[in-house]
């Protein structure tokens, strides 16, 4: 039986930043994985999305290059090597991590494990059962798309974005159901593609936790490019007839069918316990998570648990910093997780990015606030960029430290990152204010904003 101090149950972003971090402070590790390293994350979510989303806006780009002085004749498109693009990014992301594993001298063991009891992680591998003993186990096997319980949601043609993503041809016509984080973000780039998109939201506005404004906003810019906005619209079945899907929804208006080539399912996630025997280990749980303390500590002495599986925030960058967290708590650090700077980002056509509290979250707990918008319209390399739709919203305490802040438009899932310095830090936002910006860039923006928390902007009229 081999023996190691951390053992890891998964590769995501969350175990293997946790395998290399553990490593670094010189401990022994072992990462257990199925599938390839990267997980969700980097095989089946946020990378090959982004990459199919840089296709699309090139696109949808050059369908405006002639207001730059561009005539480019005749274009088109090939999805199929938009996918094979995908793929190769993907494909040397993994080869990236898979070196890092190597140089870092931590053995993968391939293969579904098992949690058998405390310490101990049984693999069954291509070459046969692998016995693991472990002083330290860490929990972060993640998530898997949640598929509504209504019929016909396992028709063929009805998919998650596990699948969506591995098709060659675009559909014709696309129903996404849920209007969240995954939805738009597919909604937005298969629109650009040229693909008709019908989103149908349970709930009265998409993005249900965002700042109010930006699902106003948002639902009215994509209602304008097309895309069929269904909200407090319940599926009830899909059907499938004559090669295509019906998928009937019923709203205030009564029963509607949408007809449409492929239905993804768009409706969160629920977190993944394969392997894990929560029940007989005596982890705790809520909610379907698995409990754990601001160390990562489960209910269970040595077992730590990292990731969607805690049920925090289901985002890669939170299982990252809480992978940290466990193998710098395993090494004996005085380390705690904090979740009071996270940014959101979603990569839609406008960008939106989100860090903090919102206004409607303030108005509720009754916090008194300030709040300031600069658009940006009124920013200079917004307008050379040709990309003015938009602003940088912040709220702020009447003291003026910074409380929260969103913002939609150019590189926003760039720009939020000085607001979560900001809201992490508890700056003022006098601080952003008097911080000498660069001069064209959409950072001024940011800057300018927080002169309006301070009184005015200076490029507002
Ligand atoms: P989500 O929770 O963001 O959105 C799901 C939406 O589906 C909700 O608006 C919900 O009201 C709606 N819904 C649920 N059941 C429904 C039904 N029967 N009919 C109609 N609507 C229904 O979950 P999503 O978009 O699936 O994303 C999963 C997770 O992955 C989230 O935690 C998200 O933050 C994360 N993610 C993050 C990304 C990023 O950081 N850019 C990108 C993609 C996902």
């Amino acid at each position: 039986m081999e023996q190691y101090q951390v053992g890891i149950l998964g590769g995501g972003p969350g175990g293997y930043v946790c395998a290399l971090r553990a490593a670094q402070l010189g401990l022994s590790v072992v990462l257990v994985e199925g599938d390839r390293l990267g997980g969700t994350c980097l095989n089946r979510g946020c990378i090959p999305t982004k990459a199919l989303i840089k296709s699309a806006d090139f696109w949808r780009e050059l369908q405006q290059v002639e207001e730059f002085g561009i005539r480019a004749g005749e274009s088109s498109f090939d999805f199929a090597k938009m996918i094979e693009r995908k793929d190769r990014i993907v494909h040397n992301l993994v080869l990236g991590v898979e070196q890092l594993f190597r140089t870092a001298k931590i053995p993968v063991i391939k293969g579904w494990g098992e949690i058998t009891e405390a310490g101990r992680i049984n693999v069954e591998t291509e070459t046969g059962q692998v016995r693991l003993k472990v002083e330290n186990l860490v929990v972060a096997t993640g998530s898997t798309p949640f598929r509504i319980p209504v019929p016909g949601a396992n028709l063929d043609g009805v998919m998650t974005s596990d699948h969506i993503l591995d098709e060659k041809t675009l559909p014709e016509k696309l129903v996404i159901i849920g209007g969240g984080v995954i939805g738009l973000e597919f909604a937005s780039a298969f629109q650009a593609l040229g693909v008709k998109v019908t989103v149908v939201e349970m709930l009265p506005s998409l993005l249900a936790n965002s700042d109010d404004e930006i699902p106003r906003r948002l639902t009215s810019v994509l209602k304008k490019r097309g895309i069929d906005i269904f909200t407090k619209t319940m599926v009830k079945e899909i059907k499938s007839a004559e090669n295509r899907l019906i998928t009937v929804v019923e709203n205030a208006k009564g029963i509607q069918e949408i007809f449409s080539d492929r239905v993804l399912l768009a409706t969160g996630r629920k977190t993944n316990l394969c392997g894990v025997n929560a029940q007989r280990l005596g982890l705790q749980l809520e909610g379907g998570s698995i409990v754990v303390d601001s160390q990562m500590r489960t209910s269970v002495p040595n077992i730590y648990a990292i990731g969607d599986v805690t049920g925090k925030a289901m985002l890669a960058h939170v299982a990252s910093a809480q992978g940290m967290v466990a193998a710098e708590h395993i090494a004996g650090h005085q380390v705690e997780m904090s979740y009071r700077a996270v940014p959101s980002v979603i990569f839609t056509h406008p960008e939106i990015a989100a860090v903090g509290a919102t206004e409607q979250e303030l108005r509720t707990a009754g916090v008194k606030y300030k709040v300031s918008k600069f658009p940006f319209s009124a920013n200079g390399k917004a307008l050379v960029l040709g990309e003015t739709m938009g602003t940088v919203k912040i709220l702020a305490n009447e003291e003026g430290v910074i409380l929260g802040s969103s913002i939609m438009g150019p590189q926003a899932s760039s720009l939020i990152q000085e607001l979560v310095l900001g809201v992490e830090k508890g700056l003022n936002a006098e601080v952003l204010a008097k911080t000498i910006h660069a001069h064209p860039t959409l950072p001024e923006a940011i800057m300018e904003s927080a002169h309006g928390i301070l009184g005015k902007p200076l490029h507002l009229a």
